[in-house]
C-alpha cells in the first residue's frame, strides 16, 4: 500500500472539526501529510495506480490558483476553440479525479448525481485525449505520470491571494464557519484542506523543465494574457491565428467567465442550495474578484508579514518568486 492514513494532531483535528462543523472532517494522508476528507481512503490507492494514457492532459494546482481559468484555456486550445462544445460544464469536460473524496463530507442527495470520480476518469473514451483535473500533490498522483509523461500543466498563485480566495471558497462550498484570521492560522500551519501548500507547489516547480510540464503563474497570466496563451499553445503543440488568440482572450476574460454557466458553478450552487439560490455578493461567487493584491483588503500588516516570512522561508534557494501586487 502506498498510502497511510492517520488523524491530524488532536489540536488541529479539533480546530478543523469545529471550523467545518463536521466531526472527523479531515484525515492526514502520507506521504505528504496531506489533509483530505476521510472518503479519500476509498479512492486514494486507485488514483496512485491509475493507468496513464500518453495523450492525457493533466491540469494540476492547489485550489484557488486560477485552475478553472487555466483549464478552460487548455481545453479550448486543444479542442480547436470549439466554444459550442465548451458550453458543457467544465467538470464534465475536465473532471476532478478526487471529487468523490472532496465532496465526501457534504450532505444531500445531489452528491449521488456526481458519480464516482475515479470511475469517470477511467471510463473516458480512448479515441481522444482525456482532460483530467486535480488538486492533489505529486506524492498522491498516479505513479505513471512520471514514466508515461503525458502533458501536465501546473498553475501556482501567490499564497496571500490564494488564501483569501480559498477562505471564501470554503465558506461557499464547504460551509466553513471561521473568521479569516482563524483560517489563515490553519493555512500557515499547513493544516488547511489539501495542505501543505509549499510541498505541493515545489513538487511541480522541480519538474518545470521537463518537456511534458508547463509551470504557469496566475500573476503572469493576469499581466500578459496573450503571452500566456501563446506559451500554452506552443507547449500543447497547437497553432493559433491572431484572430483565434483574440477570441480566446475574450472567452477567458473575467467578466465573460463570471457570466458563463459552464464555468461559474451556478448550476451546482443551485443544486446544493436550492433552485432559488442567487447571490449578489461577489464573495459568494465561485468566480469572485480575479485580482492580484486583493489580500490587502483582508490582511492586517502583522498577518501580511507572517505570510511574507513563511513564503521567504519556504522559497529560499528555489528561485521561485511570486508577485503579490
Ligand atoms: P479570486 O477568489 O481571488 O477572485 P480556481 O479556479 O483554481 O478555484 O481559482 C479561482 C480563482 O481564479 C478566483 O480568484 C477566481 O475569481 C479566479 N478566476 C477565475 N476566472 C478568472 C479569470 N477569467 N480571470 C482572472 N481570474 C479568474
Amino acid at each position: 500500500m502506498h498510502i497511510k492514513i492517520s488523524r491530524p494532531e488532536p489540536v488541529f483535528a479539533e480546530k478543523l472539526d469545529s471550523m467545518f462543523g463536521v466531526k472527523d472532517c479531515l484525515v492526514e494522508i502520507s506521504p505528504g501529510k496531506v489533509l483530505l476528507p476521510p472518503k479519500y481512503e476509498d479512492i486514494g490507492e486507485r488514483i496512485v495506480n491509475l493507468e496513464i494514457r500518453p495523450d492525457d492532459v493533466w491540469m494540476v494546482s492547489f485550489p484557488r490558483t486560477g485552475s478553472t481559468w487555466t483549464q478552460e484555456m487548455i481545453w479550448c486550445i486543444c479542442n480547436n476553440l470549439d466554444y459550442e462544445a465548451a458550453q458543457t460544464p467544465f467538470m464534465f469536460r475536465t473532471p476532478l479525479i478526487e471529487l468523490t473524496a472532496v465532496m465526501g463530507n457534504e450532505e444531500g442527495k445531489w452528491k449521488e448525481s456526481l458519480g464516482n470520480s475515479v470511475d469517470i476518469i477511467e471510463s473516458m473514451p480512448r479515441d481522444k485525449p482525456r482532460f483530467v483535473k486535480t488538486h492533489l500533490p505529486l506524492e498522491l498522483l498516479p505513479k505513471q505520470l512520471l514514466t508515461v509523461k503525458p502533458k501536465i500543466v501546473y498553475v501556482a498563485r501567490n499564497p496571500k491571494d490564494m488564501c483569501v480566495s480559498y477562505y471564501y471558497y470554503c465558506k461557499l462550498i464547504h460551509n466553513l464557519g471561521a473568521t479569516f484570521d482563524e483560517f489563515c492560522d490553519i493555512f500557515l500551519a499547513n493544516k488547511a484542506p489539501y495542505g501543505p501548500i509549499w510541498d505541493h507547489i515545489l513538487g511541480f516547480w522541480k519538474l518545470r523543465n521537463e518537456p511534458n510540464v508547463l509551470f504557469l503563474k496566475y500573476e503572469d497570466m493576469k499581466k500578459d494574457h496573450r503571452k500566456a496563451i501563446i506559451k500554452a499553445a506552443n507547449f500543447l503543440k497547437e497553432t493559433l491565428t491572431e484572430e483565434q488568440i483574440s477570441s480566446l482572450i475574450e472567452h477567458l476574460s473575467f467578466n465573460k467567465m463570471k457570466e458563463n454557466p459552464a464555468l461559474n458553478l451556478e448550476s451546482f450552487l443551485k443544486i446544493k442550495n436550492g433552485p432559488e439560490y442567487e447571490s449578489k455578493d461577489e464573495n459568494q461567487m465561485f468566480i469572485r474578484k480575479g485580482q492580484v493584491g486583493d489580500w490587502k483588503n483582508y490582511m492586517s500588516p502583522e498577518l501580511s508579514e507572517r505570510f511574507d516570512k513563511w513564503t521567504e522561508e519556504n522559497l529560499k534557494g528555489t528561485e521561485l518568486t511570486f508577485d503579490t501586487v
